[in-house]
């Protein structure tokens, strides 16, 4: 799909979920008094393995509405301690998907160091409008300093089966086994032949988009008589929604009363940020069937 070969015996491992490839990289890597760069707001397993790791996570901010990386303000965190860059793209929680030219000024920005980027890709098939997935492992000069990260959960609808793997060049690849051999060993055998059975039918990947989209497009229409103001999806099975014209309450609250009120699920966005920000927006997952979603819809047009 990347235009990119992975030798199979040294390059891909087959992990137990994203979050172990996460962390098994960040371990290999890490070292105490190392920094690790992260986006605000960030996937919430990434801090605690740098923390785990003895390495200080250094948090750049992602801007509402458009939540784009500010190039300038990583050129000036990045240090001789840099020993790591985390991304995710497409971005959970909210929704944006970075472009080619991202990547291109990231690539700039660590050339000439010995920086280690880690690319948790996990929503890689879920980019709506037409857009193309910028994978770090289409483009060569990121590829040969990368971890990057998949999820068979995400992909195949499997979030409880927890298995995903992850690619790297061989030098990478030799430093994350040496923590994976004594920490996993190995992911279970039966649920990695279904799989490989599962995925040699391209359409069950190369379909998501489109599925994903319809979903989006049908959830964006139930919410739109309602008072929430919803920012773009540009990718993964998330929604964010501002709530300033319904409610005075934290983020957090207001999605206890949701919850417990509406029966609504939502996660405020402040779990993201380290410091609980609270910017009055909340995530919505779409992941649903049109019934749950026209149902949403229903309950969200009394709040
Ligand atoms: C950005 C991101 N990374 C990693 C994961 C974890 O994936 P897995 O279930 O394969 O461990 C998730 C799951 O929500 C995620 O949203």
């Amino acid at each position: 799909m990347y235009g990119t070969r992975y030798d199979v015996e040294h390059e891909i491992t087959v992990t137990a979920g994203a979050t172990q490839a996460l962390f098994t990289a960040v371990t290999a890597c890490v070292r105490p008094g190392d920094e690790v760069i992260v986006f605000e707001p960030v996937y919430d397993s990434y801090a605690p393995a740098i923390e785990l790791a003895g390495g200080t996570v250094v948090r750049l901010q992602l801007a509402a509405p458009d939540y784009r990386p500010d190039w300038a303000a990583v050129a000036a965190a990045i240090t001789a301690r840099t020993r790591m860059i985390m991304i995710n793209t497409p971005h959970n929680p909210t929704a944006t998907v970075w472009t080619a030219d991202d990547l291109d000024r990231l690539a700039a920005l660590v050339r000439d160091t010995a920086i280690v980027v880690v690319a948790d890709e996990v929503y890689e098939h879920i980019v709506f409008d037409g857009a193309t997935h910028a994978s770090c492992a289409r483009h060569p000069e990121l590829a040969a300093r990368s971890f990057v990260v998949s999820s068979f959960g995400k992909t195949y609808h499997i979030t409880g089966w927890k298995v995903g793997y992850i690619l790297a060049p061989r030098e990478l690849m030799a430093e994350f086994r040496k923590v994976h051999q004594f920490n996993v060993f190995t992911v279970n055998t039966p649920v990695q032949l279904a799989l490989a059975d599962y995925m040699s039918e391209p359409a069950r990947h190369t379909g998501l988009a489109a599925f994903y989209q319809a979903k989006r497009d049908f959830f964006r229409d139930a919410l739109a008589d309602t008072r929430f103001e919803l920012l773009p999806s540009r990718g993964t099975y998330f929604q964010l929604a501002r709530f300033g014209a319904i409610s005075t309450l934290p983020d957090t609250a207001f999605c206890e009363y949701l919850t417990r009120d509406i029966g609504v699920a939502a996660i405020p966005l402040s779990a993201f940020f380290a410091d609980g920000r609270d910017e009055r927006v909340v995530r919505f997952c779409f992941a649903k069937t049109e019934a749950t979603l026209a149902a949403a819809g229903e309950r969200l047009r009394r709040v």
